[in-house]
Parts: C-alpha cells; sequence; structure tokens
C-alpha cells in the first residue's frame, strides 16, 4: 500500500492540473446548447481511462453517453471470484448561470490557496477523479488490486439520470457486483469524514397557468381578466402553511416518522444554528417546525419553487397583464414516499385549486425515490474504517437531503446496495456561483480510495 500512497503523494500537482483539463468542458447536460461539450468531456475521460491502463468505452444512450472503464481483468481460470466493485460518478454538470456572480469564469479552473474553483469541481468530476487516480497509482507500481473494479461515468444525472436504468438493465451482467462505491455527496468538515446512508428522493414538475392569448395593455383590459402571475403565485402560496408544512391532502401519509435512534445520531452531526444563518446570509432562518435543521434538511420532505416566470423582466417597465406564468417545482421525498404518488396528489390538488379564470398544465419533470441503507453492514464497516484510516479521524454516519435518483435502480437493477462516501465540504457551493472543491478533500479522497479496496474485498 505505501507505493500506492507514495505515489499519489508526489504526482498529486500533475492530478490537480488533469482535473482542470477536465474541468474545461462545459458539460451543461440541462442546455441542450452544450451537446457538443458534453461529448467531449465524455470523450476525455475515455482517453484519460485508457491512458492509465483501463479497458474504456463510451456507450450511447438514447441521451447523453455514459462512460464504462475496467481495470485489467488478471483471473486465471478457476481460480476463486474476485471481488468486484462498480464506481459510480456523473460527468454532467449544473448550469453555471448567474455568470455575473462568480469571481472567474465557471468553465476556466482557477486555484485559490487550497481550492479549486469551477463548475463541477467538486459535483462531481472532482469527486469521481479521485478514484481514477488511486485506481492509477495502483496500476502504474504494480501493486496488485484486490478486487476488480468498472467505473460507469454517466452524464445525466444533473437532469435525472432517466437513461441509465435501461443502460444498466442492458449492461447488467457486465455489471454484476459486490457494492456500488459514489463519491458525490458532502462531509461536514475535513475531520469528519462520513458515510451516508440515506438521501432524499426528488419530484420535479413544471406548473404553467395560462389565461389571454396575447399579453395584454394593463391599463385596458386589467380589472376584467385574471393576471395569470397573480393566480399562479396564489396557487403556489396555498401549498405550504407558514409553520413550513406542506398543505396538499395525503402528502405526509407515507413519510415514515425518525426514530429517537436516529435523532439522537443527528443530532451529535456537528452543527450551530447561528453560524449556518450567517453562512448562508438569511435574516432567519425557517423550516418545519417541532424539527431541528438537521432534520429538516435531511429527513423531512420539502417543497421548494426553483424557478418563477411570467412577464416582462427587461430594463424599465412595461405595462401590461401577462398571457401566462410558470413555475419549476421540486419535492424532496422521504422515505417511504415515492414520486409517482406525490406527483399524482400534487396534479389533483393543483387541478382542484385552480380557479376557472385560468387554465392550468402540468408537465411532469424527473423523479428519484428516497434512499435509506443501513450502515451495520460488513461493507459498511469496512468502507468506515478505509474512512478512519485516511483522513486520521473517526467516521461520522450521515443523512443527507441531496438525491441521486440512480440509487435505487442499483438497487433494483444489479441488487446491491450503495457506499455513499463523500468528499464535498459545505462552503463548495455545488450548485451555486463559485462552485470549489477542495485540494485537501481530493487529496484526502485519493487515499481513501487507495485504502477503499482491501477493505472491503475483505469481507466480500
Ligand atoms: N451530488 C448531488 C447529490 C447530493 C448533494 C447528495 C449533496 C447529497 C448531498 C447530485 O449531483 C445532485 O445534485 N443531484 C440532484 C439530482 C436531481 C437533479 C435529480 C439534486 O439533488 O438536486
Ligand atoms: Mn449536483
Amino acid at each position: 500500500m505505501q507505493p500506492v500512497l507514495t505515489y499519489l503523494q508526489e504526482n498529486e500537482p500533475r492530478f490537480v492540473r488533469e482535473l482542470c483539463d477536465y474541468l474545461r468542458f462545459p458539460s451543461v447536460s440541462a442546455q441542450s446548447s452544450h451537446r457538443t461539450d458534453v461529448e467531449a468531456a465524455a470523450r476525455w475521460l475515455v482517453d484519460h481511462f485508457q491512458s492509465i491502463g483501463l479497458h474504456a468505452r463510451l456507450c450511447p444512450t438514447k441521451g447523453n453517453p455514459v462512460v464504462v472503464a475496467q481495470t485489467p481483468r488478471t483471473q486465471s481460470a478457476g481460480a476463486r471470484r474476485r471481488p468486484h466493485f462498480v464506481v459510480y460518478g456523473h460527468y454532467d454538470v449544473q448550469p453555471a448561470e448567474p455568470f455575473d456572480l462568480w469571481k472567474s469564469p465557471p468553465f476556466e479552473p482557477r486555484i485559490d490557496g487550497r481550492s479549486l474553483f469551477a463548475r463541477g469541481a467538486c459535483d462531481n468530476k472532482g469527486q469521481h477523479i479521485a478514484h481514477l487516480n488511486a485506481v492509477e497509482a495502483y496500476l502504474k507500481t504494480n501493486t496488485e488490486l484486490p478486487c476488480d473494479l468498472t467505473f460507469v461515468i454517466e452524464g445525466e444525472e444533473e437532469v435525472g439520470s432517466e437513461n441509465l436504468a435501461a443502460f444498466l438493465k442492458a449492461n447488467h451482467a457486465e455489471l454484476r457486483c459486490d457494492a456500488v462505491v459514489i463519491s458525490d455527496t458532502g462531509i461536514p468538515d475535513l475531520n469528519h469524514p462520513a458515510l451516508t446512508y440515506a438521501l432524499r428522493g426528488i419530484c420535479a414538475l413544471e406548473v404553467k397557468v395560462s389565461g389571454p392569448s396575447r399579453d395584454l395593455h394593463s391599463g385596458i383590459y386589467g380589472g376584467s381578466v385574471d393576471n395569470p402571475a397573480m393566480a399562479l403565485c396564489q396557487l403556489l402560496a396555498r401549498l405550504r402553511d407558514k409553520n413550513g408544512r406542506i398543505n396538499i391532502p395525503g402528502f405526509y401519509n407515507d413519510v415514515l416518522a425518525l426514530s429517537k435512534y436516529e435523532r439522537k445520531q443527528l443530532s451529535r452531526i456537528p452543527h450551530n444554528d447561528a453560524v449556518y444563518r450567517k453562512f448562508l446570509g438569511v435574516p432567519r432562518l425557517f423550516g418545519e417546525r417541532s424539527y431541528t435543521t438537521m432534520e429538516q434538511r435531511t429527513a423531512r420532505p420539502t417543497l421548494e419553487i426553483n424557478g418563477l416566470t411570467s412577464g416582462y423582466q427587461g430594463e424599465g417597465s412595461k405595462t401590461i397583464i401577462p398571457a401566462w406564468a410558470s413555475a419549476k417545482l421540486t419535492f424532496r421525498l422521504v422515505p417511504n414516499q415515492t414520486p409517482q404518488r406525490i406527483h399524482k396528489l400534487v396534479a389533483r390538488h393543483l387541478k382542484r385549486l385552480c380557479p376557472p379564470t385560468v387554465r392550468l398544465t402540468i408537465e411532469g419533470g424527473h423523479g428519484g425515490e428516497p434512499y435509506l441503507v443501513s450502515p451495520t453492514s460488513p461493507l459498511a464497516q469496512s468502507a468506515l474504517r478505509a474512512l478512519k484510516a485516511a483522513f486520521g479521524r473517526e467516521p461520522i454516519l450521515l443523512r443527507e437531503g441531496g438525491s441521486i435518483p440512480i440509487l435505487t435502480d442499483f438497487k433494483r437493477i444489479l441488487a446491491v446496495d450503495a457506499l455513499l462516501l463523500g468528499l464535498a465540504l459545505p462552503d463548495d457551493n455545488a450548485h451555486s456561483p463559485n462552485e470549489k472543491f477542495s485540494l485537501d478533500a481530493f487529496a484526502k479522497g485519493m487515499r481513501m480510495s487507495a485504502m477503499l479496496w482491501p477493505e472491503l474485498a475483505a469481507v466480500c
């Protein structure tokens, strides 16, 4: 193991340069104008895998391609089956807008101290590249990997992974494995490495309210027709009450209550409301009453308006009644809610609330089920040992509020759990302007990956 760790340390400056090369691709999956950049990022990844000695290929899907790479298979005939792990990540990134809030351009990586700034730096390019580098270290130092690895790096995670389930089904024989390892979650700080054992699910939809067949003069017609922007605001305002409860009949029916034990565990995670409030820049925190901030953001369901559009947004004023108004909504879900059922409840409720003066249409977006596994399995315990060795600190168990929709498909199609070993820090600005990745987290992540494989292989 020592030569592997030494190799990682000695090559860190080059690893950082290569990560910068990767970050220069604006692989924004949500925007069709970036289609060729998305493809170019995938191609770069295939080349990179090949250059370190893996068998890599680009697998087309109905959407963006999936990059698949295998470590060289060394099994001699008749020998015991070698443990096999799939490492999952995503090369697509969130849109970088609003650009003017970035201190340096989002796709021109900038290093400041031990921080590397770029869109996708922590979510997720830096995190999965840490695993690639660990494998490179094994191969280049001729250290035997105690298991086989297959990397599956997709290009549609940030838009709901719609084509990945079909890919997993079509390739399930090749992907049959003992567990999926994913670094695409967070840690509270570098002194608290963590295994995440629960994520929230998601139900995304777009609501559109339309009125007149065109924008109207608000003086000539105002007072005689409903205003779609107002109607939409009134509709949305009825969906959540002042105590942070979601006002949709049946919404909480399937919610699994937090056990006393879990609430105790969650209260152990380092957190301070006053510091948190300042860090986020809000005048006061807001959340569902009777739950702590940690519970609110990881183990309770929510409704957020992600975007709201209507009328004139340009310079100066324009006196109109807009023809339509629309909102992008996401619900974060917890066990045992399902995106399908929540979508139905929301659609039914909105239709009931909608006044006859406007028309309502709802377009289904993407969805993902919530995820919860036991952190006591032998594999989870092995992962905790690797975290402790790599970070030199006692690891903690986390529930987190974000979503990785494909996790339940891994479970359904490959019948395996995921080990979520994140490297993102709370101030990494994922999905926000000035996203960054800590180079210390990068270095520790590479060590963690190197130390993980012997630990995991030992219990398979
Ligand atoms: N890495 C995140 C998910 C995440 C973030 C998990 C923080 C735990 C803590 C992932 O890339 C992501 O952002 N997922 C989207 C999924 C959505 C677009 C379907 C999310 O959670 O918004
Ligand atoms: Mn993300």
